[in-house]
């Protein structure tokens, strides 16, 4: 797909203009420039951002705009985000601000950026403050996932996005889930089709989510499964140990435990639930205090107002958002996550 990219653009922006931007990481252009290229009958010209949330900042976003001013962009520009999650972010607010706004497509190359982060057009950086912190809404015009491009992602890296998979699943796609069930090692070992069928239903879940409530205002609050407790965990190593999808593989378990404690799901559905985290990932053991970690769940963005938003499993395939939990009951989560490194007990 890759090796067609150009064609398959203009099939949905028209014929290419007469400035078009890549924007892309050093590693992913040296492994897959040569094949991106091919298509493109006169050259786009090529931006890079260093691969690291420590370059996700308004500090590349100025550098990266005066490239392409320099560069001759103008408003009929258009941008092709080329890489991860951090490079499609940082390209769609480029898009999203560039001249006020220019058409972008994404042709994300990690598992977590082909199932998640490139579709829903939330786009934006990091301030030292926090992450995420900036950004805009602006969807692409179309989403390119090529699955070979995922066969130089390392492990750990296709793993943790698995997690987005399981996620999606757990909150809306019973058939999903047994599919994840039935076919781990096929999708653990890249098998193309199995690949295929799993992103294709992830995307499908966070597309119907998103287009039932694009601003998060009710719905899209169900995405965040297990984000609460993996944001808390994220911001108490300092976002140095674990990989995103890894702390939400963790979130899911505690979420899991408070779903069983509210009578959301059985204690059945919760273990089979949690064997399919631990068959997907491969959590480290984390060794933190429950205090620490219940406090930090306060400082989540998606708190409104003060309030503590939790996403519980509701049965398999469905979810729903709580205010109410207790420090008790939260305290009472993490204790049972951390000390389930190795899975559910039989
Ligand atoms: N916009 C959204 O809705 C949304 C949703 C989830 C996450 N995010 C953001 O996504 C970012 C994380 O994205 P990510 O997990 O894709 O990480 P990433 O972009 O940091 O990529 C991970 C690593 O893999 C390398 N890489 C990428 N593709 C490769 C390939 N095909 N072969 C070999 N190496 C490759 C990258 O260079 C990088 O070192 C975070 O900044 C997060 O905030 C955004």
């Amino acid at each position: 797909m890759l090796a067609t990219l150009a064609p398959r653009i203009e099939r949905v922006a028209g014929k290419l203009p007469r400035r078009v931007f890549v924007l892309t990481s050093p590693e992913i252009w040296a492994l897959w420039g040569g094949t991106f290229l091919e298509s493109f009958r006169e050259e786009p010209i090529v931006l890079f951002l260093p691969a690291g949330e420590k370059y996700k900042t308004i500090a590349s976003v100025d550098k990266l705009l005066r490239q392409m001013v320099r560069a001759g962009g103008d408003r009929g520009s258009l941008l092709i985000a080329f890489g991860g999650g951090i490079v499609g972010d940082v390209g769609g607010f480029l898009a999203a601000i560039f001249m006020r706004g220019i058409r972008y497509v994404q042709v994300p190359t990690t598992f977590l950026s082909q199932v998640d982060s490139s579709v829903g057009g939330k786009t934006g950086v990091n301030l030292p403050e926090g992450k995420n912190l900036v950004g805009s809404f602006h969807h692409p015009l179309a989403v390119f996932a090529d699955v070979d491009v995922l066969g130089t992602l390392p492990g750990r890296e296709l793993r943790a996005g698995l997690m987005e998979s399981v996620k999606a699943g757990i909150i809306r796609d019973r058939g999903l889930v047994r599919y994840m069930e039935e076919n781990a090692d096929a999708v653990l070992n890249r098998d193309t089709k199995a690949l295929e069928k799993v992103i294709a239903a992830s995307i499908r879940v966070k597309a119907d989510v998103v287009n039932k409530d694009e601003r998060e205002s009710g719905l899209r609050m169900i995405l965040n499964l297990g984000h609460t407790v993996g944001h808390a965990i994220e911001q108490v190593t300092k976002y140095k140990v674990l990989l995103h999808g890894e702390a939400v593989g963790w979130g899911m378990i505690a979420a899991l435990y408070l779903g069983v404690k509210r009578r959301a799901l059985t204690r059945d559905q919760a273990m089979r639930l949690e064997r399919l985290v631990h068959r997907y990932a491969d959590l480290p053991p984390l060794k933190l205090s429950v205090k620490r970690l219940a406090a930090a769940t306060g400082a989540d963005k998606k708190n409104v107002g003060g309030v503590r938003r939790f996403v519980l499993p509701m049965g398999i395939g469905n979810a729903g958002v709580v205010e109410d939990v207790t420090q008790a009951e939260l305290e009472a989560a993490i204790s049972y996550m951390l000390s389930h490194a190795k899975g559910p007990r039989h």
